[in-house]
């Protein structure tokens, strides 16, 4: 049965209520405090002719006073400089509902031994893997203390029965010293991410500054929309369809490289229209998807403006016919519909093939199609003008030596994929990214696969200096040669990347020279990005390596990650552990 589209009405997430915590001797605001359930629900995510959906979501209480429970999970309103705790508590009592595959090295709460081939069919699989169900809540682009982060090893299971080896306290704290911007969070443990946000385990946390001179000068409230965009398949009585046989299922029974979707949801409603007013929105728009990219277009060619990245705002507009987003990324939008007719509908369309060069491209009719406008009948207003500078952003400059890290080969037994490793190591290799704080550093990162990897790193936001396209061939033949075949127990030997180097370096495009937290690395191309190990808001030359200037001390705990966000590939080794140290080691 065809899924209609245009028939469900977009939702906006609602919003948690925090319980405010103040000083009784001046009645300042200390601290934000949520206690926030992951939970199983049904969900009407198709339209109403169709079942509703088991999903997993986020379950607090909202503004309005009353308990919710919802994917997209309800949106965090946080104050720059006010402090955010949120208690996380894991009430997911029932056995997944999709598969979990246990021969990937995954949180593993019952550390069932690893199966071998021939495997069990899914159902039933492993009863081991599919209960109790692990979780952990990861806010992506904040600055806080990796007790807080989330890691894919802090995991707990309901109860806290079963905990990760990194595990430290299930009520987390968000500084919320940034720049405000638009943030998300989501489920991150270890092997299992993937399924966890598929299930609906992902949501929005809007940072906002009140001393910020743009953000009054934008359209707010009902014309202010947080959009997830996030592709789906669903089985003929509703459910969400996830493959159970993997790509190369005699080493993994279940895991598929890329899950890509052919239905797009949007806020938790598939396809669904959204009825505006003739003047200006403010559109927040997150991919959500584990693999899928887009390129958003409006239907009628219209252009828009591009005001804020991953981690706070452009340092000037961006006017755009079309922006790409790949998994994790964020852009803050503005589209005008002032000059339109009443009446005139407008498509935002995507035609995105990535991850892959020669993939296959978007059905026009289905997955080419993300979400209709509807003008509605009202007095035309026009738009505030902005003005030319948005954000003064610090140039960062490199003071420790540079670090070359390669995005490797996929390892294949002839029979597909096996896993995709980060510099040829996996996940529990030894710790080699040892940042020191305060520092800056330049990576620089080949990337020796056929696709493009959407790289995230913890903590910080950084920026992109440049790409350069490379011979990656000969550089893979001769980086094998010097460290053999992966994965590699001990830090690879770095292969400078000179000899390789194709024509001159290509600037970040306009909408990429802000602060992010997640960058495309294009096969072919070298990428290279500056790290600074500070807050965000240090002015250039303020740092020093070994001087920590966050407002919490980054060396404590279990530390951090990077990883690609295609969570199919984060789950199966893409991910390297990252420990910020005070002075070098
Ligand atoms: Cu959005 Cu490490 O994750
Ligand atoms: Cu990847």
């Amino acid at each position: 049965k065809t899924i209609p589209k245009y028939v469900n009405e977009l939702e906006r997430p609602p919003v948690f209520k925090p319980v405010i915590a103040t000083d009784p001797s001046n009645d300042k605001v200390l601290s934000h405090n949520y206690t926030v359930f992951e939970t199983q629900l049904k969900q009407q995510l198709l339209p109403d002719c169709f079942p509703k959906t088991l999903v997993y979501g986020y379950e607090g209480i909202i503004e309005d006073g009353s308990c919710f429970s919802s994917t997209p999970g309800p949106t965090f309103e946080a104050v720059r400089g006010i402090p955010v705790n949120v208690q996380w508590v894991n009430n997911l009592t029932e056995p997944h509902f999709l598969p979990v595959d246990p021969t990937l090295h995954w949180a593993n709460p019952n550390n069932m031994p690893t199966p071998e081939p021939p495997f069990l069919d899914f159902p039933p699989g492993y009863p081991l893997a599919q209960s109790p169900v692990p979780v952990t809540t990861h806010l992506h682009g904040g600055e806080v203390r990796s007790d807080s982060d989330g890691g894919p090893e802090s995991w707990f299971t309901a109860g806290e029965q079963q905990v990760g080896p990194d595990f430290l306290k299930s009520r987390y704290t968000y500084p919320n010293q940034q720049e405000p911007t638009t943030l998300w969070y989501h489920s991150h443990a270890l092997g299992i991410t993937r399924l966890n946000v598929v299930a609906g385990l992902a949501g929005f946390y809007l940072l906002r500054d009140p001393h910020n001179p743009i953000e009054p000068l934008l359209p707010s409230g009902p014309y202010e929309v947080p959009i997830v965009i996030q592709d789906r398949s669903f089985n003929e009585d509703g459910s969400l369809l996830f493959p159970n046989v993997g790509v190369n299922p005699q080493v993994h029974p279940y895991w598929v490289n890329d899950f890509i979707g052919d239905t797009i949801m949007v806020n938790g409603k598939v396809w669904p229209n959204f009825n505006v007013k003739r003047r200006q929105y403010r559109f927040r728009f997150l991919n959500g998807s584990n693999s899928r990219f887009y390129n958003l277009k409006l239907s009628n060619g219209q252009s828009f403006i591009q005001i804020g990245s991953d981690g706070g705002f452009l340092p000037f507009p961006v006017t755009l016919t079309e922006v790409l987003i790949a998994p994790a990324e964020r852009v803050d939008i503005l589209i005008d519909f002032s000059k339109e007719c009443a009446g005139t509908k407008i498509i935002v369309t995507n035609d995105a093939i990535a991850p892959f060069p020669g993939g296959d491209p978007p059905d026009p009719d289905t997955t080419g199609q993300i979400m209709q406008f509807t003008v509605l009948d009202t007095p035309s207003v026009p738009p505030m003008p902005l003005p030319p500078i948005l954000n003064e952003i610090p140039t960062l400059i490199p003071d420790v030596p540079k670090k070359i890290l390669t995005l490797n080969v996929v390892l294949n037994n002839g029979n597909g994929p096996l896993e995709l490793l980060l510099d040829g190591q996996k996940w529990a290799s030894p710790i080699s990214e040892l940042p020191i704080v305060g520092s800056t550093v330049e990576w620089e990162v080949p990337n020796l696969t056929r696709a493009t990897h959407p790289v995230h790193i913890h903590l910080i936001q950084f920026q992109i200096v440049n790409r350069q396209l490379f011979d990656s061939d000969k550089y893979l033949e001769d980086w094998l040669s010097i460290n053999g075949e992966p994965p590699l127990q001990h830090p690879t030997i770095p292969l400078p990347v000179e000899p390789y180097l194709i024509g001159d370096p290509i600037e970040p495009d306009l909408n990429e020279q802000g602060w992010k937290d997640t960058i495309r690395m294009n096969p072919s191309e070298i990428t290279r990005i500056r790290l600074r190990f500070t807050p965000q808001d240090v002015p250039s030359g303020d740092s020093k390596p070994g001087v920590n200037l966050f407002p919490f001390d980054p060396t404590f705990g279990p530390g951090y990650v990077w990883h690609c966000h295609i969570i199919d590939h984060e789950d199966n080794e893409m991910m390297r552990p990252m420990k910020v140290v005070s002075c070098p080691i």
